[in-house]
């Protein structure tokens, strides 16, 4: 299936990345978020990212603005699902919030559209059964940021059709990264063994064990990590992580997954990480 309209879902820190890439690509991307504001935002980040690149001389000022042109952006989520080939939903990490925007988007998307969910951690399955067209769901995982980190996790839910999954494998191809094919429990793979090892980090401040920072310095210096894992959580979302964490929680029914209290705090407090400019370090000027 040649693929050429992408619809982005959510134009947050992923949703912009994930635009971004697929215009670099050539294709021609739709990037929707519920407020007008917020796509501007996004359509904004994207901006400055491309001015960066140019900048450093790894992208002419005419690629920049080839790469913007290609990117329209609305609020209106029929006008970005009308034409789309794929849509890749990148909004909260919420599984009501994503099952009822599947069953929105279903029946205004082509029939040979393919849906499929940038989830960190939710069930594919799950959220493909909202739709009628469970064959045609699909995880496609990127990692953040998303115009840096090659990998992308292609999640099959349990009807994934084969050629939908060859499809998305080469899309992702095309956008130049490296997928790698996992099946759907919870965490996939990268954030069920990542997210632990942030939990269990948290816990140590929790704990009164180190400060955030010998944490990092401990995790970057002995274990060769090239970011620590409270700054890492911090550049997530602490939100994220907190959803990612109790979607292990409960799919797997084990304590050893239980949230951190103290991480749990800081979301109730709306110190979310680097996105609202407090989180375990603050990044308020
Ligand atoms: P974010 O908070 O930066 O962006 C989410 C965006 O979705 C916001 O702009 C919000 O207005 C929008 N949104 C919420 N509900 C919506 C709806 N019903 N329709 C349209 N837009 C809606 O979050 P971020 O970090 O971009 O995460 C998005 C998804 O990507 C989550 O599922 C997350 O788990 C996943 N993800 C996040 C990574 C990270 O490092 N932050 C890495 C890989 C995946």
């Amino acid at each position: 299936m040649n693929i050429q309209k992408v619809t982005v879902i959510g134009a947050g820190q992923m949703g912009s990345g994930i635009a971004q890439v697929a215009a670099g690509a050539g294709l021609d991307v739709k990037l929707h978020d519920i407020e007008e504001e917020y796509v501007q935002k996004g359509l904004q980040r994207i901006g400055k990212n491309l001015a960066r690149q140019v900048e450093k001389g790894r992208l002419t000022e005419e690629e920049k603005e080839g790469v913007l042109g290609r990117i329209q952006g609305t609020n209106r989520l029929q006008e970005a699902a009308r034409e789309a080939d794929i849509v890749v939903e990148a909004v909260v990490e919420n599984l009501h919030v994503k099952t009822e925007l599947f069953r929105q988007l279903d029946p205004l998307c082509p029939d040979h559209a393919i849906l499929a969910s940038n989830t960190s951690s939710l069930p594919i399955t799950e959220i493909a059964a909202v739709t009628q067209r469970p064959e045609r769901v699909i995880g496609m995982h990127f990692m953040n940021p998303v115009p840096v980190m090659k990998l992308v996790e292609v999640i099959r839910g349990l009807a994934t059709g084969e050629e939908v999954y060859r499809t998305v494998d080469e899309l992702a191809r095309r956008m130049g990264k490296s997928p790698v094919e996992v099946n759907d429990y919870p965490g996939f793979v990268s954030n069920r063994i990542l997210m632990p090892m942030i939990n269990e980090a948290i816990y140590t401040v929790y704990e009164g064990v180190a400060e955030p920072e010998a944490v990092d310095q401990v995790m970057k210096l002995g274990m060769n990590h090239p970011m620590g894992p409270i700054t890492l959580a911090d550049f997530i979302g602490l939100d994220t992580c907190l959803y990612i964490m109790e979607t292990l929680y409960e799919g797997f029914g084990d304590p050893k997954y239980r949230p951190c209290p103290l991480l749990r705090k800081y979301v109730k407090a709306g110190w979310l990480g680097r996105k609202t400019g407090r989180g375990f370090y603050n990044y308020e000027r």
